[in-house]
């Protein structure tokens, strides 16, 4: 289905190109047009934003998905590509679609957060991305950036390297085209409420509470087995290691609807693209019986390590290899999530199956050991082998000298609300500040000068300087609010520590940036000491991602080159903690040269 909607309309595109190509041999003389590459038709998929009935957990609820889909359609580019996505809102809320971790140069207008890019795509309305592939290659994702939409509306990024360049690690499966075997399996990790998100979220931030939790998580958008829906118990099976499976539940028709299946054959290597789509949890993922070789981590390629279970933050993704060389039964993959405080999340196992061809529906699978939901010190390890490849074709270009040092604590706190339970709400701030969001997007307002909209003096540091991760602080919890953004000069290189603080509680934070890839230099528990920690900085192959795991009561060091002009949103990745104000974005200014500005609006970008 999507292919054909890549191909159809390619030709009307490749015109539309050439003309442009025209436009391009005018102004460039001769020279530029006798070496204009011969571009591919650029791909085109159409996103129509529909409500649909689904039913999870013997609960059916209307919700809004991409084409009817549920998780949405598998969007496929080569490394190259030009990609025109177009969204039409046929639901009853306003949408916006963010290609997350998909750079986009000087092009903030495609990134996708509502009022920080572009204003929503109302109801009836239409905008097409305009995306491009450029240096990046493996798994990405998209989702709805605008209320919690997100919970049901997100899909895969596939990216192929160029035609012709192979993966850097051994192919999957020799005996497959590579196009094919690539794309085995894309295990979008997610959530799932039985009644209204967007109700369960209006009704915690009125009362100013958190909102109700999820009551699963999900594989390719499906609980697996562990939730007896057949039996209509309410009774979830949380400790998955002691139940006693009655064999009914892993046969028949109804039951299989709520779990993924993936058949694998005995000797061949399968690539998995994992994808934590969760609005709220940090997650374990394993395979029973089988180790899994990380290849690759936010389209970004890493030093393969193997590894028993690994460990994937709201935001990140994953390619793994697994050889399917056990004997051939059937096996649970599973998540679950990973909590390191005493807080009261949705901490319930999805499991999908891994299952050997010719192996009946009648076996039990067995189930994987996942890390205990508190094992700080595997993730701290998990995160410590991942590298960059950093060969000679795929370079890690690490900043070694830092232009500005940005330091910014994560706070959560309460701030006075009338009509909420008790007369407050909980926040959360990054350097004391609770953003507010715009009416406007923050980049019409950067390009076009509007003035009041935004300032540009969120502080470098911190006010008030405390012993950021020692004793809880309970007394005076309240932030400043502000829509307050920080300016970069145009290829200056950046450091960011991000500091947890005990402002209510520590909790682990998975921060995600927009518009780049960042190197995590370093991480630890505790304060951040600016005398002693850099010199253990990685400077040589850290980890290049887009979202990062801040620790719980810990810091992240974080280092880019800030130059892809105009404004770039940065936030926690939990949907909760965004919601909350845990959130700020970079100006990045535009530079001097004539392609280092950003590009003018698309004609159709959505008013406000
Ligand atoms: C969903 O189901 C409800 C109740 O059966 C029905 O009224 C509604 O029209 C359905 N909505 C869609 C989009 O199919
Ligand atoms: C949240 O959970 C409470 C307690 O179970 C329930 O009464 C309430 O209706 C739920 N809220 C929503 C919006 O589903
Ligand atoms: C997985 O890796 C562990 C640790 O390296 C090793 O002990 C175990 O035998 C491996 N299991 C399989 C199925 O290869
Ligand atoms: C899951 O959380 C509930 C409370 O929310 C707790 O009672 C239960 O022990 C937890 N289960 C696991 C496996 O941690
Ligand atoms: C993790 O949780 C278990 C069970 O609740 C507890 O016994 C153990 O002490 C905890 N470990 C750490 C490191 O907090
Ligand atoms: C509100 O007050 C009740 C009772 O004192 C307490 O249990 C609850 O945690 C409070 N809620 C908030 C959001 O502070
Ligand atoms: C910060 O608090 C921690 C925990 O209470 C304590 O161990 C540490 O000494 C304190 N640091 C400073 C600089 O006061
Ligand atoms: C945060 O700002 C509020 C309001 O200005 C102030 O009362 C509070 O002391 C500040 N807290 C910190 C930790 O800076
Ligand atoms: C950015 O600065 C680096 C180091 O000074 C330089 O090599 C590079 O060409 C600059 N990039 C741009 C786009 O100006
Ligand atoms: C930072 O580390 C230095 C060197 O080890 C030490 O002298 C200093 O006290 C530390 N600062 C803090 C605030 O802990
Ligand atoms: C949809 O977005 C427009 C433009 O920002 C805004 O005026 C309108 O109130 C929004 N509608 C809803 C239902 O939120």
């Amino acid at each position: 289905m999507d292919e054909q909607t890549a191909s159809k309309g390619g030709f009307y595109w490749r015109y539309l190109f050439l003309f442009l190509g025209f436009v391009g041999f005018i102004s460039l003389g001769l020279v530029g047009f006798i070496f204009l590459p011969i571009e591919a038709a650029p791909k085109k998929y159409q996103f129509d934003i529909q409500v649909k009935n689904v039913s999870r957990l013997c609960h059916a609820k209307p919700i809004v998905t991409v084409n009817g889909m549920f998780p949405g359609p598998t969007v496929y580019v080569r490394e190259g590509d030009r990609v025109l996505i177009r969204v039409t809102n046929h639901a009853q809320y306003n949408i916006s679609i963010h290609w997350h971790g998909l750079k986009q140069f000087r092009n903030g207008w495609v990134d996708g957060p509502a009022y920080i890019t572009q204003c929503p795509i109302k109801t009836g309305n239409s905008y097409t991305y305009d995306l491009k592939v450029t240096g990046q290659r493996g798994t990405l994702w998209w989702h709805a950036h605008i209320l919690w939409l997100r919970a049901t509306v997100y899909g895969a990024i596939v990216i192929m390297p160029k035609e012709g360049t192979p993966f850097p690690f051994p192919r999957p499966n020799s005996e497959v085209n590579l196009l094919l075997v690539a794309i085995i399996l894309r295990c979008g990790v997610g959530e799932w409420w039985n009644n209204d998100v967007e109700k369960i979220e209006k009704q915690g931030s009125k009362l100013g509470v958190p909102p109700n939790m999820s009551d699963a998580h999900t594989i390719n958008g499906k609980p697996g087995p562990l939730f007896p829906c057949s039996e209509k118990r309410k009774k979830y099976c949380q400790n998955s290691i002691k139940i006693n499976f009655p064999s009914h539940r892993f046969a028949g028709k109804s039951l299989r609807s709520d779990t993924f299946v993936m058949e694998v054959e005995q000797g061949k290597t399968y690539l998995l693209r994992i994808i934590n789509a969760a609005l709220n949890d940090e997650l374990f993922f394993a395979i029973a019986g089988h180790n899994m070789t990380v290849v690759e981590i936010d389209a970004v390629y890493t030093k393969p390590f193997t590894t028993q279970a690994l460990i994937i933050t709201p935001g990140q993704t994953t390619n793994v290899l697994v050889r399917a060389d056990q004997v051939p039964r059937r096996y649970f993959m599973a998540a679950r999530p990973f909590i390191d405080v005493p807080l009261a999340i949705d901490n319930k196992t999805a499991t999908a199956i891994l299952q050997y061809k010719g192996v009946p529906n009648t076996v039990r699978p067995i189930l994987p050991k996942l890390p205990a939901p508190n094992d700080t010190a595997f993730v701290m390890s998990y995160n410590k082998r991942l590298r960059s490849l950093n060969s000679p074709q795929f370079p890690a270009n690490v900043p070694l000298k830092v232009d500005r040092r940005l330091f910014y604590t994560i706070g959560l706190g309460k701030n006075p609300c009338p009509t909420c339970q008790n007369g407050t709400q909980i926040i959360a701030s990054l350097n004391n500040i609770t953003f507010v969001m715009p009416q406007t997007g923050l980049l019409q307002a950067h390009y076009f000068k509007l003035k009041g909209v935004f300032s540009t003096d969120f502080p470098d540091r911190p006010t008030i300087t405390f012993n950021y991760t020692g004793a809880p602080l309970t007394a005076n919890l309240g932030t400043s609010l502000g829509t307050r953004l920080s300016k970069i000069a145009f290829n200056s290189t950046v450091e960011l520590v991000l500091q947890d603080t005990n402002l209510l509680t520590v909790e682990s934070h998975p921060f995600h940036l927009h518009g780049y890839n960042f190197f995590v230099v370093g991480t630890g528990i505790g304060n951040f000491n600016s005398s002693k920690d850099p010199a253990k900085f990685n400077l040589v192959d850290p980890p290049e991602r887009n979202t990062i795991g801040v620790p719980t009561g810990g810091w992240t060091a974080i280092r880019f080159r800030a130059d892809n002009p105009g404004v770039w949103f940065m936030h926690c990745h939990l949907e909760l903690h965004t919601s909350w104000g845990l959130k700020m974005a970079f100006v990045v200014e535009n530079g001097k040269g004539a392609d280092q500005s950003v590009l003018p609006p698309p004609k159709d970008l959505p008013p406000c």
